[in-house]
């Protein structure tokens, strides 16, 4: 069982000091990314309510201690992005269309909430902590990628995919230990897939229009090659995501302890990169 640390950071963005097209100075794949950090701090919340629901059925004290830490470094996910999609509002000529896209996710959250019973709700977070967990060890893995980001914005991502990979297993160990119902968890991975791509299309393609790029042709050539192409951001990662339908899958089966101890001494050690911006270091 691993070691979580609840780390507070202080992470403001200046919207004069981050470029428009934050991501490989391109409108396409920023307004897409966006889209993304637009869903999280909703969906951080449902992973949240989804584990936190069952963690007085938890009698595992290293899991209770990993509940913990997991709820503690989402809830500062969701701050850190709340901060970043408010420089995100600066960027966009119509203010409002992050609002909407906001609104209409908390509508559909909403309705997952009413609709599916607790176990699928916390399926649903096995599969999204899933994505984060393929796209942070990426991340962390890919100076290319990195590179791509515009170094104002760079600690949050990279912090962020620090902590997805290092808290890739909790829900997934709680689902588990109320049973862990295989059927449940694939038909739940099969359908969010579905939803969460709809949704980030949605949300991207109400960014474009708002940004004016939606029928730029040559744009959504290149985001296709950035995200499909041999080197591309998902191509890669489907053998990671089609692994989740193992029977016998989890997610520590791709040893990243490695990879975390680099970059926690990386980011937060003595000579740490986002070491200042930590305000209260705390083992869980
Ligand atoms: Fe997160
Ligand atoms: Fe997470």
């Amino acid at each position: 069982m691993r070691d979580l640390v609840k780390r507070r950071l202080d992470l403001d963005f200046d919207p004069a000091s981050v470029p428009r097209d934050w991501y490989a100075g391109d409108a396409h794949m920023t307004t897409m990314v966006s889209a993304l950090s637009l869903l999280f701090p909703e969906g951080e919340r449902f992973f949240v309510d989804s584990v936190r629901r069952y963690r007085s059925r938890l009698r595992d004290p290293e899991l209770l201690k990993s509940v913990d830490a997991f709820i503690g470094q989402e809830a500062m996910h969701g701050r850190g992005h709340r901060a970043f999609n408010g420089m995100l509002r600066a960027h966009v000529p119509d203010a409002q269309v992050t609002e909407r896209a906001e609104k209409q996710l908390r509508r559909l959250l909403g309705f997952v909430r009413a609709t599916l019973p607790p176990r699928a709700q916390l399926a649903v977070t096995c599969a999204l902590e899933h994505f984060t967990a393929i796209l942070a060890e990426q991340l962390l893995q890919r100076d290319d990628q990195r590179d791509d980001i515009h170094e104002s914005v760079r600690g949050l991502w990279v912090w962020h995919a620090l902590e997805e990979s290092e808290h890739k297993a909790v829900a997934y160990d709680v689902y588990q230990a109320l049973g862990g119902d295989y059927p449940l968890r694939v038909v739940v991975m099969a359908t969010t897939t579905l939803v969460f791509f709809a949704e980030l299309i949605n949300v991207h393609v109400r960014l474009l229009r708002a940004r004016g790029e939606l029928g730029n042709r040559s744009g959504w050539a290149g985001l296709r090659r950035r995200l499909w192409g041999r080197q591309g951001l998902l191509r890669p990662l489907v053998p990671a995501y089609l692994d989740y339908y193992r029977r016998d899958f989890h997610p520590d089966d791709r040893d990243t302890s490695a990879l975390l101890r680099t970059w926690q001494e990386r980011l937060f050690g003595e000579r740490g990169e986002l070491r200042e911006r930590l305000v209260e270091p705390r083992a869980a």
